[in-house]
């Protein structure tokens, strides 16, 4: 099998870049980049597009029309072989008359995966993750983690966003309304238009009345509200709930409740499970319902549950410079075991910490 050539690396690149530009609107699909080569022109390009529509394959096979015939695939994905809502990709590259594949990134979702084996069997020359180099692989690994981590994990990916004084509280020392400034807070909204979904729990809402959408920058859509609230005591008049905010509550909770909230406009859904097994319950149904990428913006109490519970892979900690001293001098880095700090950053006066756990709590 021929090593991928400069061409052909040039053109993975710029399927990368061009599935960049389609998140987060393909959702709950994937976001993928395809370029058709031939002859080291490219003949066509495309990306995956809302679902329903074409996948990735299909949009740079209808740019390249019969250009297509004799032509190298690079995908950042490898190519379904799975009928869903549109017709699998592997064999209508092959029916195309595509000779090579090449792709970065295996798919490990259990119904689509099998396509490089697929195109193999049809006498394609399939160029896969091991030939194309860990550059490209972790590239699509990152751009892909939402979708990766419900197909191993069956939960979203999840960041954990918390807001501290540099004393380490969650909550704001006086009558602020705020803990960080505005450039943090932008930097929040920022996040949110990456996600699928923005949860907290019942006494985040209760409290601050939040609308968990994206208003300070610009966003092509807006994420889904979800508030975790086993004992159902949102109010029905919450700013998520006219945003028609998914409501995930316990088996037994009361049901005049549940139906003041559904007529306020909440999808309220009862999950059967207790204990802890009830948050491991609600990420599950989030997978279910097509929520990726999850940002997670709750006080301390759901916090340090899904902190216990292992379902945060990443966690964003605003460090405000209020409290006992500036953040940057009265910060006890938080990066502890268990977690390694990623990247630090600032956001006006405010300390930026991103961390990630270690690979000991990885693979949980
Ligand atoms: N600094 C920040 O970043 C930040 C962010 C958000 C809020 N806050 C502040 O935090 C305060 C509210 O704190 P909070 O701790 O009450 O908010 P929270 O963590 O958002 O909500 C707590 C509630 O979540 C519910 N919940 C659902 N599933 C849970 C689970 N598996 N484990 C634990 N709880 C679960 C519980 O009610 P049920 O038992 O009924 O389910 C619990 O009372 C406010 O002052 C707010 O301003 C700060």
């Amino acid at each position: 099998m021929r090593a991928p050539t400069v061409d052909e690396r040039r053109a993975l690149a710029r399927a990368i870049a061009l599935a960049e530009r389609a998140r987060p609107s393909t959702a709950p699909n994937p976001a993928v980049g395809c370029v058709l080569l031939r002859d080291g022109d490219v003949v066509g390009e495309g990306v995956t597009h809302p679902p329903g529509g074409h996948h990735a394959e299909a949009a740079a096979l209808a740019a390249a029309g019969p250009r297509a015939a004799g032509a190298t695939a690079c995908v950042t994905l490898e190519p379904c072989a799975h009928h869903g809502r549109t017709p699998p990709c592997a064999p209508a590259l092959a029916d195309a008359g595509v000779r090579r594949v090449v792709y970065a990134h295996a798919d490990p979702h259990a119904l689509a995966s099998g396509g490089a084996d697929e195109l193999r069997a049809r006498g394609v020359e399939v160029v896969g993750p091991d030939t194309v180099g860990g550059v490209f692989h972790h590239a699509v690994a990152a751009q892909l983690e939402g979708f990766l981590t419900v197909a191993t994990h069956e939960r979203p990916h999840v960041t954990l966003k918390a807001a501290q004084t540099a004393d380490g509280h969650l909550r704001p020392p006086d009558d602020r309304r705020w803990i960080t400034g505005p450039a943090a807070r932008a930097a929040v909204h920022r996040w949110r238009a990456e996600v699928d979904a923005v949860l907290v729990g019942s006494g985040t809402v209760l409290a601050d009345d939040p609308r968990l959408d994206v208003r300070l920058v610009s966003s092509r859509v807006q994420p889904r509200a979800v508030v975790l609230d086993r004992r159902l005591r949102t109010p029905p008049d919450a700013q998520v709930v006219a945003r028609g905010a998914l409501v995930l509550t316990a088996a037994d909770a009361p049901t005049g409740a549940e139906q003041a909230l559904r007529t306020a406009g909440a999808d309220v859904r009862r999950l059967a499970a207790d204990g802890s097994g009830w948050l491991a319950a609600a990420m599950a149904t989030l997978a279910a319902d097509g929520v990726r990428n999850l940002l997670a913006e709750p006080g301390a109490t759901l916090a340090r549950a899904m902190l216990d519970a292992a379902v945060v892979d990443r966690l964003v900690l605003h460090v405000a410079d209020l409290g006992t001293g500036p953040a940057r001098r009265a910060l006890t880095p938080p990066s502890g075991p268990g977690w390694a700090t990623e990247r630090v950053g600032g956001a006006g006066p405010d300390l930026i910490l991103q961390l990630r756990p270690c690979a000991a709590q990885e693979g949980r």
